[in-house]
């Protein structure tokens, strides 16, 4: 394995599947770290996905595991919008961050335009439902390796 990449999600997003499908879909997260760890493991990479509807208890995980990886795909819910902790955690641990959401932000209310995370990012993908975390991870792995995007094997 070439590394371990971060999935972190924030709060709520324990209840995709239920919630608000006609925004996120009806996948759940369960399917979604399902999925995202086939992905990652094909291209080479060892996943470790992290769910919390806490602030302080997604802090402790970045500084926890975040220095031992490689990089972090993180859709951070609502802290998105208010969390300097999360966006000091994320920095302190200095690996790649790509930003993911599954809604796209900017065609929903004002406070979701504004994000603590993009401008640490390397990039952010919004607004395709499950396949943003698809998306994310191929998108973090291209940094990674330098390589353009490529889905063939
Ligand atoms: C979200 C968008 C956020 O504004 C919202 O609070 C969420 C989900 C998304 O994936 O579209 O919980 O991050």
């Amino acid at each position: 394995m070439k590394g371990r990449i971060l999935l972190i999600n924030g709060p709520n997003l324990n209840m995709l599947g239920w919630r608000e499908p006609e925004k996120y879909g009806s996948t759940t997260l369960d399917e979604i770290v399902r999925e995202s760890t086939n992905l990652a493991y094909k291209l080479g990479y060892e996943l470790v996905a992290f769910q919390s509807n806490s602030e302080g208890e997604i802090v402790d995980f970045i500084q926890r595991e975040g220095i031992s990886s490689v990089g972090i795909v993180i859709n951070a819910g609502a802290y998105t919008h208010t969390s300097v902790a999360i966006r000091d955690a994320l920095l302190s641990v200095n690996v790649p961050v790509v930003e993911v959401h599954m809604s796209n932000v900017f065609r929903r209310e004002p406070f979701r335009h504004v994000s603590y995370l993009s401008d640490i990012a390397i990039g952010s993908i919004v607004g395709f439902k499950e396949n943003s975390y698809y998306l994310g991870i191929l998108a973090l792995v291209s940094f990674l390796e330098g390589k353009k995007v490529s889905l063939e094997e």
